[in-house]
């Protein structure tokens, strides 16, 4: 009876009974009070370094013995709230236990992994899952990977990767959505949702970590690090949007990241970290630094030493310091010299608690997922039909895929990654074991071995490798056969944090490996698998048919099998525009009108006459070695279904704030193959206060249908979605003229106007 009451006190109430009654110190331990109460009855028994100790995280570097004694001495006098890379479920549990049950408070400790893309199951790179634009599939598959990972004790992923990149020098593209705000808004609710489940205190709820907050995907020039330069009305426009909707969605974390824009590093950002995030958006989880982000202040030249560095980052809004240790070696100088409040400590000591009382840690703080769950039959399968989905057909001249396994007799399968068990999973593997991976040889084999005979010659060991002796064996080899499939693309070592490249051509000698492929005069069917958009105009050019798979995971190599035979159609459309060159990057679809845009006539460099006078080609934005579009643009994808788009309509003319445009058109599989669209719905606000986006992706549904189907593709479109901040910097529709289009890829030209008024 005495606890239930004391359940509905208020917090207030609560803080004043601290030290008179026994009751209320144990409200902490009581699963059944709120959890704002057991955060109160917590912290107000907390000494001053038992708070600093819940601020530090630590990153486990080994499991040998001196690791483990030296860890658990740490956790042991409460200096640790935190531990990343505990390396295995044994471990996992020695170490909780020594939180819960050596400590004198016995909080335990959330245990933390970059699950990035799958933990044992590896899934596609995210950057592929966003090629599906299939939120209801990537959210199944952040269930999986939290699954598995906590059975390992993991409850705490760094992830989703939400940083909208527009630049595929930078390597970590890789590791998000692709450039578009609406799809990365998208992936990231899914992902969220998926990690922490339907009840956060599941055991196999894990946290999510939206990162890296904020504008980490602008790096200047693409070179990881490096310093961003972005707007107050861009960053509110493009890089904040996502971590907005995964904040709704109820991420319980958030990373802030390495740069500096426009000179402030992102660990010392007030603005973005308490200002936006939890002042604008009311977010009441807690923000870890990325790692040692906060002693890189001093690198940056933005903080004096590490004391500095500790009170900038902290009092700009990082609660928990990821390995630095600026704040275990300087919080208490730093409150007693009165540079960080006491107040302010206890906010973001009780972040950190309420996050661990909500994933239930307090009453579950061990592994009691079973061990088996990893690499389950239904987790493969997961992952299998989002490599399926992930697959993007860029070039298929005259229907050369799907191979028929009835006709085909002989193909060569070439290229370094044609069977790479390790380079198909992609950047950001540490737990994904490659004796598992399904390679694309072993996927052909398994499913069409008995019908089709397969001969296997790499031409080239790895994908850099450029010792071309052995190419001439698979163009002799290329000679018997009826049609090659060709591999290639990036290992996995070549994209991903740190891995910025200046050229984005194929490495090695692949490209030389294609081009005499080519010359052979049998269908080339060429694959790429890579962690970025690549510039393979000339491999496209030489190519048949040509699929793009970014790093598909541990499945990968049955969902391409079924692919290129025609067991399944292609339906997967670019998360990323493709440039030709990469003199053209930045180039992505959605970008403002120039005052001269280009009108698709503009006379190329090899056209321009001798003597030409200064302004005889005119004067649009183009690049006279590129012309102005890119190799394929956002959203496209083709499919073995030929669809056509037709009758767009939307219910009215004209709207006002609070209605919903209900807009369709009617979409028909003119081909001979069953296969699934991905419709798009893309706007443009005519005219603003501030120049608006030539095109922006508003909506998408997957459909399926088969030959001589028609479906209406409806949409219900929110005017408030139409909302952007302007030049008053504050968030509205603003009335006027707009257009609506609904297609396959960002180039669409079915549209249809309609107005909003005040
Ligand atoms: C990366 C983060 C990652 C962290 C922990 C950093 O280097 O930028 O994305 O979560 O390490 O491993």
């Amino acid at each position: 009876m005495k606890k239930i009451l004391i359940k509905h006190f208020t917090i207030a109430a609560s803080v004043a009974l601290v030290g008179c009654t026994g009751a209320y110190n144990d409200i902490y331990k009581d699963s059944s009070a709120s959890v704002d109460n057991r955060v109160q009855s917590l912290l107000s028994q907390m000494t001053l370094e038992e708070k600093i100790g819940q601020l530090n995280q630590r990153s486990m570097w080994g499991s040998d013995d001196e690791a483990m004694a030296y860890f658990t001495s740490e956790v042991a006098v409460g200096n640790i709230g935190s531990l990343l890379n505990v390396p295995d479920a044994e471990s996992a549990d020695s170490i909780q236990r020594v939180a819960v049950e050596k400590t004198r408070l016995g909080i335990p400790l959330i245990l933390s992994r970059d699950v990035i893309h799958g933990y044992k199951t590896i899934f596609p790179i995210p950057l592929g899952q966003a090629a599906t634009f299939d939120t209801a599939l990537v959210k199944a598959g952040a269930r999986i990977a939290a699954i598995e990972a906590s059975s390992d004790g993991i409850r705490w992923t760094f992830s989703p990767m939400i940083d909208i990149a527009r630049d595929p020098r930078w390597g970590r593209i890789a590791e998000g959505s692709g450039e578009d705000v609406f799809l990365a808004s998208m992936m990231a609710r899914a992902q969220v949702e998926g990690y922490q489940g339907d009840d956060l205190s599941s055991p196999t709820s894990i946290a999510a970590c939206a990162k890296h907050f904020v504008g980490y995907g602008a790096s200047e020039s693409g070179r990881d690090y490096n310093s961003t330069y972005i707007p107050e009305r861009q960053l509110r426009n493009v890089y904040l949007p996502p971590f907005e909707e995964a904040c709704k969605a109820g991420c319980l974390t958030y990373m802030s990241s390495f740069n500096d824009n426009d000179g402030i590093p992102a660990s010392g950002n007030k603005f973005v970290l308490t200002d936006v995030l939890r002042g604008e958006w009311g977010f009441k989880g807690f923000v870890v630094s990325d790692w040692a982000s906060v002693g890189e202040m001093v690198n940056h030249g933005f903080c004096a030493d590490m004391c500095d560095a500790a009170a900038t980052g902290f009092n700009a809004g990082v609660d928990m310091e990821m390995e630095s240790q600026t704040y275990i070696n300087n919080m208490k100088q730093l409150i007693n010299d009165g540079k960080v409040s006491m107040s302010q400590l206890d906010k973001s000591v009780a972040n950190i608690l309420r996050v661990k009382f909500m994933l239930g840690l307090f009453e579950n703080p061990y592994i009691s997922t079973p061990q088996e769950i990893k690499y389950a039959e239904e987790h493969l399968q997961a992952a299998k039909q989002a490599a399926i989905e992930s697959a993007v057909l860029l070039k298929n001249d005259n229907y050369t895929l799907p191979l028929s396994a009835d006709k085909i007799r002989r193909v060569l399968l070439t290229g370094p990654l044609a069977d790479a068990p390790h380079d198909q999973l992609g950047t950001w593997v540490f737990d994904g074991d490659k004796t598992h991976t399904v390679t694309v040889l072993d996927g052909i084999c398994k499913l069409y071995g008995d019908k089709v005979s397969v001969v296997y010659e790499p031409g080239l060991a790895f994908s850099r490798d450029d010792n071309k002796a052995s190419i001439a064996k698979a163009v002799a080899a290329a000679h018997g056969v009826d049609a090659i499939i060709a591999v290639v693309g990036e290992e996995a070592i070549l994209s991903g944090e740190a891995h910025s490249l200046a050229d984005l051509n194929l490495v090695g000698g692949q490209s030389s490996l294609i081009e005499a492929l080519a010359k052979v005069g049998k269908p080339l069917v060429t694959v790429v698998m890579a962690g970025r958009p690549l510039t393979i105009g000339k491999q496209v050019d030489e190519s048949n048919a040509l699929l793009y798979s970014f790093h598909p995971g541990t499945m990968g190599g049955e969902a391409l099998a079924e692919l290129i035979f025609g067991k399944v159609s292609p339906s997967g459309k670019l998360p990323v525009t493709f440039p030709k060159a990469v003199g053209q990057i930045p180039i992505y679809y959605n970008k403002n009108n120039t005052g001269r845009p280009a009108l698709g006539n503009e006379t190329l460099l090899k056209d321009i006459p001798l003597d030409a006078g200064q302004t005889s080609l005119g004067c649009t934005s183009f690049w006279m070695d590129a012309g102005f579009g890119p190799l394929f643009p956002f959203g496209y994808g083709l499919s073995y279904g030929d669809f056509k788009y037709s009758d767009i309509a939307t219910d009215k003319d004209t709207y006002k704030v609070g209605d919903v445009i209900v807009a369709s058109a009617t979409l028909t599989n003119e081909g001979k193959y069953p296969a699934t669209e991905v419709a798009q719905l893309y706007i443009r606000d005519h005219v603003g206060s501030v120049t608006r986006p030539v095109k922006e992706l508003k909506g998408f549904k997957r459909q399926y249908l088969e030959p001589g189907e028609s479906a209406q593709v409806v949409f219900e479109l929110p005017v408030e979605q139409l909302a952007f901040y302007g030049i008053d910097m504050k968030k509205k529709v603003e009335p006027g003229d707009f257009t609506l289009w609904i297609g396959g890829n960002s180039d669409c030209q079915l549209s249809v106007s309609f107005k909003i008024e005040n």
